[in-house]
């Protein structure tokens, strides 16, 4: 049987301990995918390939014992937050779980700056999902504990985005050289924001499909061939199915349209089935930050190029990592 107290030793070789204790993490914010750069991100994902054996072989331990973190959702969440709720009792720590902001202060009309005041004095993190864009960078502003952004409207999701590299890294090995296609709602999707970010680290191919109404902010497509990086953008996205390597489908974020049948025009406009993934290679893979709605047919899921289940529990060992980084004591 797995000793764990030695295994506890060898993942603390990747962790913030003694001799080789990597502090450029410890008390940070993680408000951006701006923030990383390519050393951070093999730190990232050496500590997460070694979370998921802890996890395989004890399933819990005490790294982070005592910790407490705070999870405040102001918006909906199933994925992102029992990840982190996971994440954090895997390496022995507590989390306080406020989903509901109608049932705590919030709904008296306090303002976020004091709710993040007073969930920082019970706890030693706050992960933060708020629907207003910088909403994370402000409350980093004033906290003086870290602040992990869980998704700031349709601003970022920098750790979905670390996790969706993670994900593209354990299926396919690599991310230089792949041809990486993002469809669907490019407008709103916070996540295809902070991936495409994140990617301009590399040398990959690009193309954003997606209904006019719905393309990714000129803003941050300038932003990308500032870097040196040449998005396509297409409509249609039968034309670069079939050189595609990863397939990132998102939802229509119908809450954040103002105009609702704008949103029934767009909605159903790409999907994902059997029949139309005929076109596309063998060995790529299909990945989501779900929840979906209708985008991927379920007839898809069988199909072993269909990732985004595995996609979760890769997620699960990306928030062991950072929790472990930001957190982690001598
Ligand atoms: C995404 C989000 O909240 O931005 N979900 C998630 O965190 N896994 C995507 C979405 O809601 O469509």
């Amino acid at each position: 049987m797995a000793n764990p107290n030695r295994l506890i030793s060898d993942v603390s070789q990747h962790l913030p301990f003694g001799e080789k204790r990597d502090t450029r993490f410890y008390g940070m914010n993680i408000v951006s995918v701006e923030q990383f750069d390519r050393d951070d991100l093999d730190t990232i994902f050496a500590v997460a390939r070694e979370m998921r054996l802890m996890v395989e072989r004890v399933g819990s331990f005490d790294l982070l014992k005592g910790k407490v973190l705070a999870n405040l959702f102001y918006e909906s969440s199933t994925r992102t937050s029992s990840s982190f709720a996971a994440a954090i009792q895997r390496l022995g720590g507590s989390v306080l779980q406020i989903n509901n902001v109608t049932f705590s202060s919030v709904s008296k009309g306090e303002v976020l700056e004091d709710t993040i005041r007073t969930m920082e004095s019970y706890s030693d993190a706050i992960v933060l999902r708020h629907p207003e864009e910088g909403s994370a960078a402000i409350a980093a502003g004033i906290a003086n504990k870290p602040i992990i952004n869980a998704g700031d409207g349709p601003g970022e999701h920098p750790t979905q985005a670390l996790l969706d590299m993670f994900t593209i890294l354990e299926e396919l090995g690599h991310i230089n050289g792949l041809t990486i296609t993002m469809l669907g709602d490019l407008k709103y999707g916070r996540t295809v924001h902070s991936l495409a970010r994140l990617l301009a680290l590399f040398d990959v191919k690009l193309h954003f499909v997606a209904p006019d109404i719905l393309r990714m902010p000129s803003t941050l497509v300038e932003q990308l061939k500032a870097r040196g990086m040449l998005p396509c953008e297409h409509v249609n996205f039968a034309e670069v199915l079939p050189e595609t390597d990863v397939l990132y489908v998102t939802r229509v974020q119908r809450e954040r349209f103002e105009d609702p049948s704008m949103y029934e025009r767009v909605k159903g406009s790409y999907v994902i089935t059997p029949e139309t993934m005929k076109s596309a290679k063998e060995r790529m893979i299909v990945i989501h930050p779900l929840p979906r709605v209708d985008e991927i047919s379920m007839q898809f899921d069988n199909d072993p190029r269909a990732a985004y289940f595995r996609q979760m529990e890769y997620g699960l060992y990306v928030r062991m990592a950072l929790l472990a980084l930001v957190l982690g004591k001598a």
